[in-house]
């Protein structure tokens, strides 16, 4: 290959390929969004809005990742492959997967959650099912993109354990369980540097550290200084710009500024997932749209969540007076306002409702407002409230128009739009029964929660919600979504909520580890609800929990089985969640963090027990000094339970630690710490024996030596020694 030839691999031919070189018979790769459904260009270029071609609309990120099913993750992942197969596209531009800092961030609605354990496991699975098809994928946007607000210049500034077990943490997971072929750097910088030119992440952490094997490519219009990026680690610029950053690589190899061995590890990493595309390319692939339009309706049933459902009024009886009210009922939101798919089909939910309740019940549908405007239209509304006077039942579908979370973006506030309120609020006033449907990729704030009786968040469902939604309100389907977020009573409880979207192009994640669930418990403040829930129309018990040993050195592993049963009159999946706890811990951490999770189907009376096993990164947090995850010796306890608020059962292990974390000793080392030293705690009587703080030999009260022990564990050892000499003689000899 010439120079320029290497050169060209390093950016696109335009916004959706990669350069071929037919000279050497090196094809290009076609790459396109997104997340839930794919977008490929029909003529101009989708990025913007343009049309695309027919594809399936699955249920978007922030939906699946409600289901908790790893399997069914990873049968979207493959119908996404066999469809990318179909269409010829090489590289779908997936998953999406930053944690949610804030319920604003305007892309909430296709990233997985505000935990990095539920979000790794949900990645690795989606990566795998599209990758078992021979489409590679692109997680994104690696990382710390979790705000629109200045996307392309904000320095996100965050310490290193935050950005190791909050960040960074998902992406391990799905980096080393699913190798994905390529990699999306993200538009931001990170403690000052863009991404796009960060060998810590790129080089040092993505490939040293974690195994990263595939290609790095830029979000588009991400690389700032391509020949410094392409140094970091940034292999691929998107989209292509004319070849610009390419004339930049051969200057810099030419006047020696960029070593060509440089060049040649890019040019490797492209040709290897360039041919391997082309290996694995089904010429002639075909999908049936019908079977994914299937897979999309049972996906939504699956990842719907129940949140509210007092006297069972769910499942409704198909019987009686219906008043289905609100025009999402039949303009159902079902992607987000980026992403934008060209559905094969659309279930409207009107028509699946009547379709479902077979003539049965008398149904009566009420605009209730007008999706276009959002202003409160009296007439409508009034339509709404008498059909629903003479109702036995009211269903409204609230949510978030189009324009209200989006990419480039940012949420203002997290309210539905005032006339859905007011609505909701008009309607209870005259009808005792109100079922509210609620079609938003984020969460928001119910003010009418006390007065209607249940809830169903169907995020944004995909094609088939419309159908997902008329099985679970009718019982065809029994809910067992979770939720992978918290949602708060009010957005002012959210833990970034001083630190969102920052100040001009800097925002401080101050909140730390604190993210969702983990400020919540840790400030006690009560969400609207917690993450993790979601109910179902039947019950579960958590019969029994067992650990096959109560202490483990933490190079070993330890398995928690737990029973669960199915209680109630109907089949049902549950989710059982197990966090663990650090009983004692001198750095801070969190009340409990997630650490494993099942999705279990029970028939009606039957019992079954799933068993986890626990390794050392299960109870580890990240020791910057130690540059590795490291378990501090002491007791832990495991969770387990069907929801962060709701855990059933408990048992506990003591860990020890087989790692000694090196701590050289220094005049300034306080008496406490080198009692906790491993060596030098044997000094320490020594040392009081010549100090004879206490040899005074009078009586001291109680209270007189709590006082005087706290002065001496809190005093540096050049206060206890003296003697100098000997002080030195002592540090030398412990921190030989
Ligand atoms: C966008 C998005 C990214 C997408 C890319 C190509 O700006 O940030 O998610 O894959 O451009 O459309």
């Amino acid at each position: 290959m010439t120079l320029e030839e290497k050169a060209s691999l390093c950016s696109g031919l335009d916004a959706s390929n990669t350069k071929a070189i037919e000279r050497l018979g090196i094809p290009t790769i076609a790459m396109t969004d997104g997340p839930s459904g794919l977008r490929k260009a029909d003529g101009e270029n989708p990025l913007w809005g343009g049309n695309s071609i027919p594809a399936t609309v699955y249920p978007s990120g922030a939906t699946l990742a409600a289901s908790w099913d790893v399997d069914l993750m990873e049968s979207i992942g493959a119908a996404l492959g066999r469809e990318s197969q179909a269409q010829g596209i090489g590289i779908l531009l997936g998953p999406a997967i930053n944690i949610k800092r804030s319920p604003l961030c305007g892309r909430n609605f296709e990233y997985y959650s505000e935990d990095p354990y539920l979000t790794g496991q949900m990645a690795a699975a989606y990566i795998k099912g599209v990758q078992r098809e021979g489409v590679g994928t692109s997680v994104k946007h690696f990382a710390l993109n979790n705000q629109e607000t200045r996307r392309m210049s904000v320095n996100a500034v965050v310490d290193e354990r935050t950005l190791r077990e909050i960040y960074l943490a998902g992406f391990e997971c799905a980096v080393k369980q699913s190798q994905p072929w390529t990699i999306m750097a993200s538009y931001n910088r990170v403690n000052g540097t863009y991404v796009t030119q960060h060998p810590y992440l790129l080089n040092d952490v993505l490939r040293d550290e974690w195994g990263f094997e595939g290609f790095v490519m830029s979000d588009w219009g991400a690389v700032d200084e391509r020949v410094p990026a392409l140094a970091a680690g940034l292999d691929l610029e998107m989209p292509g710009n004319g070849s610009k950053g390419d004339r930049k690589i051969v200057e810099a190899v030419r006047n020696g500024t960029l070593s060509e061995d440089v060049l040649d590890r890019t040019v490797e990493r492209m040709l290897a997932i360039i041919f391997q595309v082309a290996d694995n390319r089904k010429a002639g692939a075909s999908f049936e749209a019908a079977e994914h339009h299937k897979l999309a309706r049972k996906a939504a049933s699956e990842c719907m969540v129940l949140l509210k459902n007092d006297d069972a009024i769910l499942p409704l009886q198909k019987k009686g007076r219906i008043a289905v009210i609100g025009e999402f009922a039949k303009k159902l939101k079902i992607q987000g306002g980026s992403s934008k798919v060209n559905p094969t089909k659309i279930d409207d939910p009107w028509e699946e409702l009547l379709k479902l309740s077979r003539g049965k019940g008398q149904w009566t549908y009420a605009q209730g407002y007008e999706l276009a405007n959002e202003e409160w239209n009296e007439a409508l509304a009034h339509e709404a409230v008498s059909a629903a006077g003479e109702a036995d039942v009211a269903i409204v579908f609230a949510g978030l128009p189009r324009r209200y979370e989006s990419e480039t973006y940012d949420r203002k506030h997290m309210c539905l739009p005032e006339s859905h309120n007011r609505l909701i609020e008009a309607v209870a006033a005259v009808q005792p029964n109100v079922v509210v449907v609620l079609c938003n990729g984020s969460p928001v704030e119910m003010p009418w929660i006390g007065q209607v009786k249940a809830v169903l968040e169907a995020y944004l469902g995909g094609q088939a919600a419309g159908g997902a939604i008329a099985d679970l309100l009718l019982g065809e389907a029994n809910p067992s979504g979770k939720l992978a977020e918290t949602f708060p009573l009010d957005v002012r409880h959210n833990p970034s909520h001083f630190n969102f979207p920052g100040e001009g192009d800097e925002v401080v994640y101050r909140e730390g580890l604190m993210v969702g669930y983990r400020h919540y418990e840790a400030r006690a403040i009560k969400p609207l609800f917690a993450f993790g829930h979601g109910l179902s129309y039947t019950t579960f018990a958590y019969t029994g929990i067992s650990i096959d040993k109560r202490e483990m050195s933490d190079d070993e592993t330890v398995q928690v089985s737990v029973t669960i049963k199915n209680n109630g009159g109907r089949a049902g999946k549950e989710v059982v969640q197990l966090y663990i706890r650090d009983v004692e811990s001198s750095v801070a951490r969190p009340e409990k963090e997630l650490k494993g999770f099942r999705k279990v189907h029970l028939e009606p009376g039957e019992e079954k027990t799933v068993t986890f096993t626990l390794d050392k990164r299960s109870f580890a947090y990240y020791n910057p000094s130690l540059k590795d995850w490291h378990v501090e010796s002491g007791e832990f306890e495991v969770l387990v339970g069907g929801s962060s608020d709701r855990i059933m059962l408990s048992t506990a292990l003591t860990i020890n630690s087989t790692v000694s974390l090196k701590k050289t000793v220094s005049r300034n080392t306080t008496l406490s710490d080198l009692m906790a030293h491993p060596v030098g705690a044997s000094f320490v009587q020594g040392i009081m024996n010549s100090y004879g703080a206490l040899g005074t030999g009078e009586a001291v009260s109680d209270d007189d030596r709590l006082i005087i022990e706290a002065a001496l564990m809190n005093m540096p050892l050049r206060n206890l020694i003296s003697d100098d000499t000997r002080l030195e003689d002592i540090l030398a000899q412990i921190n030989a």
